[in-house]
């Protein structure tokens, strides 16, 4: 049985991965799956929160009990996001945010031109919206929690990260081959701005979910 210990709450859960177009057919996109994402947004729900999900190119089926709201690009994101932590209890960016997208958007299919090159495709910065909201928290005691893929150095990284974005929490995963991206498993440590380390082991995304939850209902009182 699943104690109601975030009933009264409004928390926020992006998730996906953000697309950002070079032309009305291409984007620059990354391989996040929405999985994660999705499993904290049904778990809160079973939790009694009020479950606020903003989706980016997940194309998973709509949790129910819980408001999706589709987004595109991290600038889409951005908006979505900020717009529904005004009044969240918590926030939980599970999406994997482009950090830069093209400069310059073609309103027409870019062609290949016979001899000629390509031309090269130029990027500027994405908003970083975990260090943004941060900062600026919406409310006093709102707790913010962020994700972190790493290749090494997990756990050293994963603290200068989390100083470096002002969240609570940081999940942090390793990226490998069966790890992470499209699977139904993940294996983390989630890393407490208060110095603490929970470790996940490896298992169903619903677990490491219900982890960040009983995190985050701990902080809340
Ligand atoms: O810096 P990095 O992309 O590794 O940070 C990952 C965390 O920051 C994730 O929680 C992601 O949702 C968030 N993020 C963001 N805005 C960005 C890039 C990442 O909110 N532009």
């Amino acid at each position: 049985v699943t104690e109601p210990d975030l009933r009264g709450r409004h928390v926020v859960v992006s998730a996906g991965g953000t697309r950002e177009p070079l032309d009305p057919v291409r984007f620059l996109g990354n391989r996040s799956s929405g999985k994660q994402g999705y499993a904290l947004a049904r778990t809160a729900a079973a939790r009694g929160a009020r479950v606020t999900l903003v989706s980016a190119n997940a194309g998973l089926p709509e949790p129910a009990g819980v408001d999706v709201v589709p987004v595109g690009t991290a600038v889409q994101l951005r908006e979505a996001v900020l717009k529904a932590a005004s009044d969240a209890d918590a926030v939980v960016m599970a999406a994997a945010v482009a950090d830069f997208r093209p400069a310059t958007y073609a309103a027409g299919k870019i062609k290949k031109k016979d001899g000629e090159d390509p031309e090269p495709i130029v990027l500027v910065r994405n908003p970083d919206i975990l260090a943004e909201i941060s900062a600026d928290r919406a409310r006093p005691g709102q707790v913010i929690v962020g994700f972190a893929a790493e290749t090494d150095n997990v756990l050293a990284n994963g603290r200068k990260k989390l100083d470096r974005k002002r969240c609570d929490l940081l999940v942090v995963n390793e990226v490998g081959e069966r790890k992470t991206f499209g699977s139904e498993e993940n294996e983390a440590v989630v890393l407490g701005a208060d110095g603490s380390e929970t470790p996940v082991p490896y298992g169903p995304k619903e677990a490491l979910a219900e982890t960040v939850w009983d995190l985050v209902a701990r902080r809340l009182g």
